[in-house]
Order: C-alpha cells, then sequence, then structure tokens
C-alpha cells in the first residue's frame, strides 16, 4: 500500500484543493485538521517515523484529546501544494497523556510546524468530540472573500449575521439552523481567538471571524467544506445584491414565515434568537 492509497489523505487532499479552487486559499491562507480513528491511523503505521520527535507544548490544555491523534496541515504551506506532495506540507501530530503537548510522528519531512492556529483546532476538536458524542472530526479554516467582505458592513453580532444569511439564500437556515457565530477581530494565531472561538463552538457550526474569514467544523470533510461552501455562496448572493441595489435597498427579501416553513418541512429546529432577530440600522431595516 502507497501512503497515496489511504483513504483519509485523498480525501484531505481533496478538500484542500476544493479550497484552493474557489480562491480561499491565497499564499499559505487557511489550514485543515482531521482527528484520525484507530482505523485511519493504523494505515499510517508503515509510514511513521522511525524516531520520535520532542514534545511541543501547545499553550492550552484539553484533557478529552489525550492520545488522539491529528493530521493537520503545516504553518506557513501553501494548501495548493497538499495534494502533490502532502508529506511536506501535512502532518499527523500525537497528544500526550495530559493533553497539552504535541509530537510529529508523520510528515512535514522537510521541517515545520502544524498550523499557527493550533491552538484553535485543538480547542476546537475538544468541544466538537465532546458535543456530538466523537462523530466530529474536521476543523477547517478559510480566507472566504464574500463573507469578509460581508463583515465590513454588516454588524459583528451573531444573531444579525446568521439572519441577514438565512434570508439571502434559500436552505441556508436548514444547513446551519444555529447560526454562524461572528467574532470581532482578534489575533491570528493565539490563545485568545481559539478560547474564543472554541466557546462559539459550542452553540455553532461555524463561526466567522472578522475582517479574517470562515472556522468550520463537522463529522467529515464533504459535510464541512459544504458548510463553508454555504455560508460563503450566500455571502456572494448578499454582497452581488446589495451592490447591484440603489442605496444598497433589496427589493424583496425572504420571510420570517419562508424560514419556519422550510425549516418544518425538513424536520430542522431553527435558532430562536436568530429568527426573532430584526434589523434596525440602515440600510438593513429592510430586513
Ligand atoms: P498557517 O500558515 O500558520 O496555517 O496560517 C494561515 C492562516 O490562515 C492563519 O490564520
Ligand atoms: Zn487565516
Amino acid at each position: 500500500m502507497k501512503i497515496s492509497d489511504i483513504a483519509v489523505l485523498q480525501q484531505f487532499c481533496t478538500m484542500c484543493d476544493d479550497g484552493v479552487s474557489l480562491g480561499w486559499h491565497e499564499r499559505n491562507a487557511g489550514n485543515l485538521s482531521c482527528r484520525l480513528t484507530e482505523d485511519e491511523l493504523g494505515q499510517f503505521v508503515p509510514f511513521i517515523k522511525s524516531r520520535p520527535q520532542e514534545w511541543v507544548n501547545i499553550g492550552v490544555c484539553e484533557e478529552s484529546l489525550a492520545g488522539e491523534f491529528i493530521m493537520i496541515t503545516g504553518s506557513g504551506k501553501y494548501l495548493k501544494n497538499v495534494s502533490c506532495s502532502p508529506q511536506d506540507n501535512v502532518c499527523i501530530v500525537e497528544i500526550n497523556k495530559s493533553g497539552d503537548a504535541y509530537r510529529i510522528i508523520w510528515g512535514l519531512e522537510k521541517g515545520g510546524r502544524p498550523t499557527s492556529e493550533f491552538p484553535t483546532h485543538f480547542i476546537g476538536h475538544s468541544v466538537i468530540k465532546k458535543k456530538s458524542g466523537g462523530a466530529h472530526r474536521i476543523i477547517y479554516h478559510a480566507h472566504t472573500p464574500y463573507t469578509v467582505a460581508l463583515g465590513h458592513i454588516l454588524p459583528l453580532d451573531t444573531n444579525a449575521f446568521s439572519k441577514f444569511l438565512w434570508l439571502s439564500e434559500c436552505e441556508c437556515c436548514a444547513v446551519f439552523p444555529d447560526g454562524v457565530g461572528v467574532l470581532e477581530w482578534l489575533l491570528p494565531g493565539g490563545t485568545e481567538i481559539a478560547r474564543a472561538s472554541g466557546r462559539l463552538l459550542e452553540g455553532h457550526e461555524a463561526v466567522f471571524w472578522a475582517f479574517h474569514g470562515m472556522l468550520v467544523s463537522g463529522t467529515d470533510f464533504d459535510y464541512t467544506f459544504g458548510l463553508c461552501h454555504m455560508i460563503e455562496k450566500a455571502s456572494q448572493v448578499a454582497v452581488t445584491a446589495l451592490s447591484a441595489a440603489p442605496n444598497m435597498k433589496m427589493r424583496r427579501k425572504m420571510t420570517e414565515e419562508n424560514l419556519t416553513e422550510l425549516a418544518e418541512s425538513l424536520n430542522v429546529r431553527l435558532n430562536q434568537d436568530v429568527l426573532k432577530f430584526q434589523f434596525t440600522e440602515e440600510p438593513f431595516c429592510f430586513f
């Protein structure tokens, strides 16, 4: 078996390529991680480094991740290069028994360390593992241009942002019925953005980072990418419509009744705070 035959690595590479093809990963922008199952890890055994590397302190502690193995992109690595040489741009890290340090057991063969957003991925995995009973295993960060653009004009508020997106494109409310958690600008790559994102991931599968991009979570690669794609597409529709509308006033919108009807038809429970939110600020009061 070659490393390129391992299904989880193939899916990891495909997701990086998909994000690149949509323009979300300029330069080294964005990062991806997957908490591996025992079966997935087992497939890497023939390729694991013979000499274990040093343990590195993560800066945050998550006991629930003790002994886990996480596949994650490297810091400063370009996601466009992942699929042609995953061994140089991605690594698998083992988490120690106290849940506060990692060591690389595979990958980053030309050197490097996991993404600078590792604390966010790490806390994120702990939160989604607990809340999903272990089913959710993917964390993804992308520089999504239309969502970032919306962050320049919408109130930076979870309910306002989520309601605006729900009203922008049919089925958004069914794909992210909890809404999108919104964070004001925070320094990328630190423990502050990691902790704040972790708190929002407790109640939402997606978090928006103002002036920066999206952080999304999910069960598998398709689910997680699809969530990010839906949010970015709705943002694109909204920005395009706002740009075309005289004085940014749109002619028509979906209604609360449309949202409720859609959610009922798909048996989805909508976040009531988002549903009840009303825009009072110009020019969004039309919403
Ligand atoms: P890394 O290259 O360290 O993954 O950083 C990219 C990024 O998008 C930081 O937010
Ligand atoms: Zn980023």
